[in-house]
């Protein structure tokens, strides 16, 4: 495991990067090798959380009666897979994942849940490089965080799902009160870009802080 002060360091670089993708890529470049154990010790529940919430949804839905193994689903920053592993283990089958580093992307690669990996795919520019309108869920866990993304790259998502399909994103609540990620996606909704489905408020994240969960419809 990496030491406590290292994984600190890689922690608090990667949320103090202001998006700039280069210092983020060189962040999880050196961090992929030590990251789940690091993000276990920091008890990381967001993963197994957000796809938990996402089968009870579906199990209800008869909009997506054929089985979850029929569904495209699409992990935007995927990192070393741990969303990808918690999909596999409720049934999922057909999972495509990408992520601005190459590094945590082979992580994912290698984990043998993912269809397909692309590395070193910017959020900003994945709808030049991933199918249009193809899939069925779109999934993003720790992305839109301090130093990351900004709410509006939603939009950057939006285009890979199909119309109807669903859009789940984890939000800190720290990030959503200082980056206006609620605000962001209440005026998406205002344009008709997509529809709140629900809102999780204050679930747990990792130890030291709670997310919002958002459950979102393409429309
Ligand atoms: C905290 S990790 C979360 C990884 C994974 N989703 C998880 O829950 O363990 C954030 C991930 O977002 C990726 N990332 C950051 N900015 C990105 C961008 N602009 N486009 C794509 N991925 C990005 C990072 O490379 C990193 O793998």
């Amino acid at each position: 495991m990496n030491s406590e002060t290292e994984a600190l360091r890689l922690i608090h670089e990667s949320l103090s990067s202001n998006g700039d993708t280069t210092v983020l890529s060189n962040c999880y470049r050196k961090w992929a090798e030590h990251y789940d154990a690091d993000l276990q010790s920091e008890k990381y529940a967001a993963p197994e959380l957000m796809v938990e919430k996402l089968n009870q949804y579906l199990c209800q839905s008869n909009d997506f009666a054929d089985g979850l193994g029929s569904l495209h689903i699409v992990d935007s920053g995927c990192g070393t897979g741990l969303v990808g592993a918690a999909l596999a283990q409720k049934g999922f089958e057909n999972i495509d994942g990408f992520d601005l580093s190459d590094e945590m992307a082979v992580k994912a690669q290698q984990t043998g849940d993912y269809k397909n990996v692309s590395g070193g795919l910017d959020l900003a520019s994945a709808k030049e490089q991933l199918p249009a309108q193809s899939y069925d869920i779109a999934i993003s866990c720790g992305v839109f965080t301090p130093g990351h993304v900004e709410p509006i790259q939603v939009k950057n998502i939006l285009p890979l799902v199909k119309k109807g399909g669903l859009v789940m994103i984890s939000a800190r609540v720290g990030y959503d009160n200082d980056y206006g990620f609620g605000r962001c996606m209440n005026e998406l909704e205002l344009q008709g870009a997509l529809k709140i489905l629900t809102c999780m408020s204050n679930y747990p994240y990792t130890s030291d802080e709670n997310a919002n969960y958002y459950l979102m419809q393409k429309q």
